[in-house]
């Protein structure tokens, strides 16, 4: 299957009402007219529904950067796949590394969060990635075996894989742009052809047109170049 190019910036807990205001207002603006893709930007939770009424009429989506697995109840501090969903929120990442690093996240809360997203019609995009010290292909199969078990045939379009390597995240390390080649053509070899497939970690715009050339990557998931207005700019032209 032939995918439209994704870019989402994953804005972290960076940028205050103000500053992500004008962020945004200069994506709308500045979004090359001849780009094919989608775009969504994740902005802090308390910022979602301003940021989705920014947006609302333009091609920009909104993402949430998580989500809790329980539709309500007693759950002190988290926010719902519904509660997202009503402020104009279509996609939620799911199990980011720092999730998982900070906050404990693990596989199990990965899949709960996958399940609670499908459920709302809202799409999970699920980052799976491994450490330094640790083989890809090992850590990559475990993971998505795990994933792929809660996943019916008929669902695997309307989720989003992000390979993150964890060594890459906001470290602007020198991408080796063979052996993501390689890695991607495992991921789609095990993942079949209805699943978007996104690449995340160090994305800049020195290195996105290379990355944009690799055939099973449909997209970037990037980190702190989309803090940058004219950076993101420049990264959404890697695929023009
Ligand atoms: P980075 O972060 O682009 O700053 O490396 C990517 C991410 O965490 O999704």
């Amino acid at each position: 299957m032939k995918f439209k190019p994704l870019i989402i910036g994953n804005w972290k807990l960076n940028l205050f009402r103000e500053e992500a205001f004008n962020l945004i207002e200069f994506i709308v603006k500045n979004t090359p007219a001849s780009f094919k893709g989608d775009i969504a930007v994740a902005p802090v939770m308390v910022l979602l529904q301003s940021i989705a009424e920014k947006v609302h009429g333009s091609r920009i989506q909104v993402s949430a950067q998580n989500i809790f697995h329980m539709q309500n109840g007693a759950y002190t501090g988290e926010s719902s796949v519904r509660h997202i969903k009503e402020l104009g929120v279509s996609m939620a990442i799911v199990g980011h590394s720092e999730r998982k690093q900070y906050f404990g996240e693990t596989l199990q809360h990965v899949c709960l969060k996958i399940k609670a997203c499908l459920l709302e019609q809202v799409v999970p995009v699920v980052c799976i990635g491994e450490k330094k010290i640790e083989s890809a292909e090992i850590v990559l199969n475990k993971q998505l075996d795990y994933i792929l078990t809660t996943i019916s045939d008929a669902q695997f379009h309307n989720i989003i894989i992000a390979y993150e390597p964890i060594w890459a995240i906001g470290k602007k390390v020198k991408i080796d742009i063979s052996r993501t080649e390689k890695i991607f053509k495992l991921l789609r070899k095990k993942i079949g052809n209805n699943t978007r497939l996104l690449y995340g970690g160090s994305v800049t715009p020195k290195n996105a047109k290379d990355l944009a050339q690799i055939l099973n990557i449909n997209g970037f998931l990037v980190g702190s170049a989309s803090l940058s207005p004219s950076m993101f700019i420049e990264i959404i032209k890697a695929y023009l």
